[in-house]
């Protein structure tokens, strides 16, 4: 293996330069030559493609987003979209990629795996922290730490005007994000898609903050959960409850920005030298992660259609906390 291409897809995620910092040095320390993909699968179809060097990548451990720019092709759905990456791909000598994003980035990376002679090893980055094979994916630490500076920030205005928040916080269908910045944050109750939450739980638990002398209440909702957004939620509540002064706020993509915290840079500095060991040790269409602190190579496909379950003792750990 002489050249490895590495990129970046999907939603984008703090530490997914550190990443390619990562890959980039590891190859050239490995006398490979590292080349960048830049807006991931679309750029590969369109044959934005480039050798990089190592100042290419200097000053960029601590930037949030990604240098290569990151997008969710529609065109790589397709055959033909495929067919045109892999041309392009050859046309550059490039031997093996390695792909930095989440769920969708490495369906693509799965399709194309068993379609060409290209051996693809994925490096999880995503907030959301769903896929299965890897304890941690790099930008959930940071994520989860922008989520409780916020909630920290609510519950101050909550406090003075005795209100009850309803905060959504991002992960598509997991409830990662909620239940970590949830239990950080002294959260009242986290609804999370993982378990089903009904409405009367939402209204017994303000009932019981009330009658416990607690004077405002936080309430995080993971967007996936299945009572629906904060807005309709706390809709719900309001008809109920009339007499509570009830406020939404949707934390949206604050959560997908910013310098990563030190555990991103870290894992993911880790993850790109052993996606890049991953490749020239003859690994192939696999994701690597992390379990249990040890660097683990797991099939794409298992990556892609395992679920990752919450840790049923933070689930418990919101329960009983929030008497
Ligand atoms: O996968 C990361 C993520 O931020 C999810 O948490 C969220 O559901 C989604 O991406 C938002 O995507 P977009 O930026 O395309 O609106």
């Amino acid at each position: 293996m002489k050249k490895i291409g590495v990129f970046t897809s999907g939603g984008d995620a703090p530490g997914m330069n550190a990443c390619v910092r990562s890959v980039v040095r590891s190859c050239l320390s490995l006398d490979i030559e590292p080349y960048g993909i830049w807006r991931g699968y679309n750029g590969m179809i369109a044959g934005d493609i480039r050798k990089m060097v190592s100042h290419d990548v200097s000053n960029i451990v601590q930037r949030g987003g990604t240098i290569l720019k990151s997008a969710r092709s529609e065109e790589f759905l397709t055959k033909e979209g495929r067919q045109k990456a892999y041309d392009n791909l050859m046309e550059h000598e490039i031997d093996g990629l390695i792909a930095i994003g989440g769920d969708g980035t490495f369906t693509g990376a799965n399709l194309f795996g068993d379609e060409f002679e290209m051996p693809i090893v994925g490096a999880p980055g995503t907030i959301d922290n769903d896929l299965y094979g890897s304890d941690i994916t790099i930008g959930f630490d940071t994520a989860v730490n922008t989520a409780l500076d916020a909630i920290d920030k609510i519950r101050d205005t909550a406090n003075s005007h005795d209100r009850v928040f309803f905060i959504e916080v991002m992960g598509r269908n997991s409830g990662y994000i909620a239940i970590q910045s949830g239990i950080g944050g002294g959260a009242e109750m986290v609804m999370v898609p993982e378990t089903s939450t009904t409405m009367d739980d939402v209204i017994q638990t303000l009932k019981k903050g009330r009658d416990s002398q607690k004077t405002s209440s936080i309430i995080v909702v993971a967007e996936g959960d299945e009572q629906g957004n904060a807005h309709e939620i706390a809709g719900r509540v309001r008809e109920h409850n009339p007499d509570l002064d009830i406020r939404v706020s949707t934390l949206g993509h604050i959560q997908r920005g910013g310098s990563p915290s030190a555990f991103d840079r870290v894992l993911a500095s880790r993850l790109g030298l052993a996606a890049v060991e991953g490749l020239l040790n003859g690994e192939k269409n696999v994701m690597v992660g992390v379990i249990d602190n040890k660097i683990t190579y797991t099939n794409l496909k298992l990556a892609i259609s395992k679920s990752k379950p919450l840790n049923q003792e933070l689930i418990r750990l919101v329960d009983i906390l929030s008497i």
